[in-house]
């Protein structure tokens, strides 16, 4: 056996397609397997409709699903920030060429019983009842503040350096607990009360991240692929393959070896060696650790959201303490429909996620199931979170982490530049595009 990879890749969630990619078009010699006939490991979309219901034991879809070849159900729902670490790679690497993305319609938030949707102009601001005219001009300051907020420039800090916690930000405006629900929960994304006493800097980036995403396209910051988050693992292993990544599906793994400094991977009685290997957590059950729960709940509809303006896509955020009893991690839900080409004519998918807290996980998705009206059929997945033991430097063996409650890919991105740094010893730059064009036309 002489055939020796610079990377030997298993599972083709979106983490090891993205550094299939990244590490092809550097140069480096990749094979990639999965276990699975299909692409995107935990985080794939189902097609036909029956794959969705055979999965959850529920039998065969009914006839009012329409054809099950027009659905495409994420597992695990995610949106894209506009000016987020995902969409800058898909940029870079110019895996755009391969998807067609949509504007979310809004984003909404719970807050007093009312779901009320996050002013993305000033125009709406005005007419948002979030708060009251007082607490929306400190509400105003605050973000002004934040958006010229620069971390190298002191001038820009009036008395908040970087490493403060952002509770010392919020009291220097006098906010109130509106406005902080707002920024922390529903505009900067923490998922836990956790961020107040971390510094500052973290949560003004994400609001800067926010509000540069909304300029983009204008009523949410979040854009969404058509026919599903599959297309996107599947658009770089495309871009990896132009490379001359190998790709193998269906390929079962029997064994996983460290021999003399290298990586071992047998698959249906056939041995490869690498010099290093990336993997999802699934693949590495001695090596990893679990470190919490997901639960989610893919829902049916036959309508938009309630109170949502009729919008054909749309994120609710339940920030947890807005909720019955009160939580300490938000309640999220992703509604994508029809207009993306993942759902039978005139249906719509949401999907509610929450990190589990209790031993009855489902229920503690009802506070959010509550408001979204009549639900055709619903299907409830725990799924645990896995974070690798050691950082691979001397394992040689790199392992992704689960995909998380959040509802947007940033995390995701972090993970994965973080795995790249790790490989090549030094940080991911994104500087010139890769221009795929001339490597096709050779
Ligand atoms: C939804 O809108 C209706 C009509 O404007 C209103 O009466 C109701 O309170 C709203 N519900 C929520 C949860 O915001």
């Amino acid at each position: 056996m002489d055939e020796e990879y610079d990377v030997l890749i298993l599972g083709t969630g979106l983490t090891e397609c993205i550094l299939s990619g990244l590490f092809s078009v550097e140069g480096k010699k990749v094979l990639h397997m999965d276990r699975n006939k299909y692409y995107g490991g935990a985080a794939t979309s189902l097609c036909p409709l029956e794959n969705l219901y055979e999965k959850f034991g529920k039998g065969s879809p009914p006839e009012s699903m329409g054809r099950g070849r027009d659905w495409n159900v994420d597992l695990i729902p995610k949106f894209l920030m506009a000016s987020g670490k995902l969409v800058q790679l898909l940029i870079h690497t110019n895996v755009t060429r391969y998807l067609q993305f949509k504007s979310v319609e809004g984003s909404y938030v719970l807050r007093e019983g009312k779901i009320n949707k996050l002013p993305s102009t000033a125009k709406e601001a005005l007419g948002t009842s979030l708060f009251g005219l007082l607490e929306m001009r400190r509400f105003k300051n605050l973000l002004q503040y934040m958006a010229k907020y620069s971390a190298e420039d002191p001038t820009t800090h009036e008395g908040c350096p970087p490493t403060v916690p952002m509770t010392a930000v919020y009291d220097k405006f006098g906010v109130g607990s509106s406005s902080r629900d707002i920024i922390g929960h529903a505009i900067s994304l923490h998922t836990t009360e956790d961020y107040l006493r971390l510094p500052c800097l973290e949560t003004i980036k994400r609001v800067q991240l926010y509000y540069e995403s909304i300029s983009r396209y204008g009523s949410s910051p979040y854009l969404y692929p058509l026919y599903g988050l599959g297309e996107l693992p599947q658009g770089f292993a495309r871009l990896s393959a132009i490379y001359g990544g190998t790709y193998m599906l269906d390929k079962p793994i029997e064994k996983i070896e460290q021999v003399d400094g290298k990586i071992a991977v047998t698959s249906q009685g056939e041995t490869v060696i690498g010099k290093m290997i990336v993997g999802d957590p699934s693949y590495f059950p001695d090596r990893v650790k679990k470190v919490g729960q997901v639960v989610r709940a893919i829902c049916i509809l036959s309508h938009p959201l309630p109170n949502t303006s009729d919008s054909l896509s749309c994120q609710i955020i339940f920030p947890q303490n807005q909720v019955k009893p009160p939580r300490r991690h938000d309640i999220f839900v992703c509604c994508v429909s029809y207009a993306h080409n993942v759902a039978g004519n005139g249906k719509f998918l949401a999907i509610v996620s929450t990190q589990v807290e209790t031993s009855n996980p489902e229920a503690e998705l009802q506070p959010a199931l509550n408001y979204l009206g009549v639900i055709d059929e619903k299907f409830v997945e725990v799924s645990d979170l896995y974070e690798p033991k050691d950082d691979g430097k001397e394992s040689k063996v790199f392992i992704s982490k689960s995909y998380d409650a959040s509802t947007h890919f940033e995390s995701t991105c972090n993970d994965i530049l973080d795995i790249y740094e790790r490989v090549n010893g030094k940080e991911f730059k994104f500087g010139d595009p890769v221009n795929v064009e001339t490597v096709c036309g050779e």
